[in-house]
């Protein structure tokens, strides 16, 4: 089964930033959870570049507009690639294959009545590539988001005709599946109840952009051109870019992660395209919350933009991940803080899930000659196996209901239990009495076998530190049998050897 994920396409006006970083690990790991239960799938990211804040982007710094997107368009894919983002496609907006596909879109767009020629007046925000909705309530014209100068525009400009399709709307957005989460859905509801209007779709005087067939000196609105980028992603770099064969191929979509400013653009303004040009829309769109730094919005004004490659240089992938992942609730608001990230890599992931593996498997090279132990006894005498049926069970749940928050607790949880149940037996003080020989055996082999599913659990949240736990139990991931049959209790083979421990994680100091 084919599973469509898409990253927003990311301005390449800067390079990338903690926001889209945190978007596209959160892709990255449900990539790679819906791989490991077996779907075959199409993730997708890219990059926007058209329009013109990018336009305005290369002017100041000297260079025409491809010289510039070329340079970040690489700068983003390499970025992905060293933060071992598995992406399958990286759609660049400014290919000819893609716009190839806007124009073959428009031309059905055009053919349903939708479009139109008007004037659109109205204050812009460059920054958002928008029209704001209400300038007169707003006391000096800035952008709420960017705090920058709205543009005043007076143009002729191609309309959409949105208000045609109110009532289509209404009811997709009111399906409890299609937006999530919740609160965002009726941030939604409220905005489409007050009447769609139609859009302007294109820009005169705006040279860095698709062109519009048939007029004079028309170039697509970026939005309308960007959000076709998540079609002919599916077929870039094939020689096969037709709309048609994109939609072969993996339309639709069956995810869209994106942040909350951008939820009008893919909850109401793209469905409604999609429906006029007669191609079945995403089947869900997902919002998820800003991030902010120690309790403030970030920007280049104040000074606190947040740079994730230097997370990653100094703590590496795993920590940032967790992080982002365990700390922050999927769609709602997080907020990033030294302190708490410090304390969490230390606390979740070197003190309870290392050091559980390095002292279980110490305990076993000493006592079972560098081995893990029999488990001949049945395993009534603890309760690890049946916390483990329920730790996966509600892993499961949890990813399948995109709660990746909830699922890295579940883990975690279950290492705190299985932490406390090597306490409560001691079997470093039942050991001195040979004749509890096999008791110990099995309060051992159980731990070991905890610590397996924690690995194979942790393999779509921390890929390398999974990795790393199964180099310590003896290379033990099967790659012939399917991932979530692995995480039936008992598999851990007994007598197999377990190498020298080494620390998986490094604590990490306060700044
Ligand atoms: N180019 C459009 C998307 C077009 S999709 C067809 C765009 N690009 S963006 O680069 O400006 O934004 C990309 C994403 O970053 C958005 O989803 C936005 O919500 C997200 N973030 C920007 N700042 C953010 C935070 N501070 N925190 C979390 N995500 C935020 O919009």
């Amino acid at each position: 089964m084919t599973f469509v994920i898409t990253t927003p396409l990311y301005y390449v006006n800067d390079k990338p930033h903690l926001g889209s970083t945190y978007t596209t690990i959160i892709c990255d790991s449900i990539a790679r959870y819906k791989r490991l239960i077996g779907h075959e799938v199409i993730f997708i990211t890219g990059v926007d570049e058209h329009g013109l804040k990018i336009q305005r982007t290369a002017l100041n710094k000297g260079v025409d507009p491809q010289t510039h997107c070329d340079e970040i368009s690489n700068i983003f894919k390499n970025n992905w690639k060293d933060w071992d983002i598995t992406f399958n496609k990286f759609v660049r907006t400014s290919s000819s294959e893609h716009e190839s596909i806007v124009r073959e879109f428009y031309s059905k767009v055009k053919k349903s009545d939708d479009i139109y020629m008007g004037v659109q007046k109205g204050w812009y925000c460059v920054g958002c590539e928008e029209f704001k909705d209400n300038p007169e309530n707003s006391q000096n014209f800035k952008c709420p988001i960017h705090l920058k100068n709205l543009e005043w525009k007076n143009e002729e400009n191609l309309f959409f005709r949105l208000s045609k399709y109110q009532s289509q709307i209404e009811k997709l957005i009111n399906e409890p599946s299609f937006i999530e989460p919740k609160e965002r859905r009726n941030e939604i509801i409220n905005f489409v109840s007050k009447g769609l209007k139609d859009f302007s779709i294109s820009r005169t005087n705006l040279s860095w952009g698709i062109a519009v067939p048939d007029t004079e000196n028309h170039t697509f609105y970026v939005w309308f051109d960007a959000l076709l980028g998540y079609i002919s992603a599916i077929n870039i770099n094939t020689n096969e870019s037709s709309l048609q064969e994109s939609i072969k191929k993996g339309w639709p979509a069956d995810i869209h992660i994106i942040g909350k400013d951008i939820l009008r653009f893919h909850a109401v303004y793209w469905p409604a395209m999609l429906i006029s040009a007669g191609i079945e829309i995403p089947k869900k769109v997902f919002g998820h919350g800003f991030l902010t730094r120690e309790g403030q919005k970030m920007g280049k004004s104040l000074g606190n933009v947040l740079d994730p490659n230097e997370l990653l240089s100094k703590y590496g992938k795993d920590p940032v991940r967790w992080y982002l992942i365990k700390d922050i609730s999927l769609g709602y608001d997080g907020d990033f803080q030294n302190k708490r990230f410090v304390d969490i890599i230390n606390n979740d992931l070197a003190n309870t899930i290392g050091n559980l593996l390095n002292r279980t498997s110490s305990m076993s090279r000493k006592w079972f000659d560098n081995k893990v132990p029999n488990n001949k006894k049945s395993s009534n005498t603890n309760k690890l196996e049946s916390y483990s049926k329920e730790t996966v069970k509600n892993y499961i749940n949890h990813f399948d209901s995109y709660k990746l928050d909830l699922a890295a607790n579940d883990i975690l949880d279950f290492a705190i239990k299985t932490n406390l149940f090597l306490n409560e037996k001691a079997p470093w003080i039942l050991i001195k009495d040979q004749s509890n020989i096999s008791t110990v055996e099995d309060i051992i082999y159980s731990v070991l076998e905890s610590t397996r599913i924690i690995g194979l659990l942790l393999l779509p949240i921390l890929p390398e530190l999974s990795s790393k736990i199964d180099i310590q139990l003896g290379s033990i991931y099967m790659k012939e049998v399917p991932w979530n049959d692995q995480l039936n209790w008992g598999l851990l083979k007994a007598d197999s050897i377990l190498p020298t421990p080494t620390p998986i994680i490094n604590k990490l100091e306060y700044e």
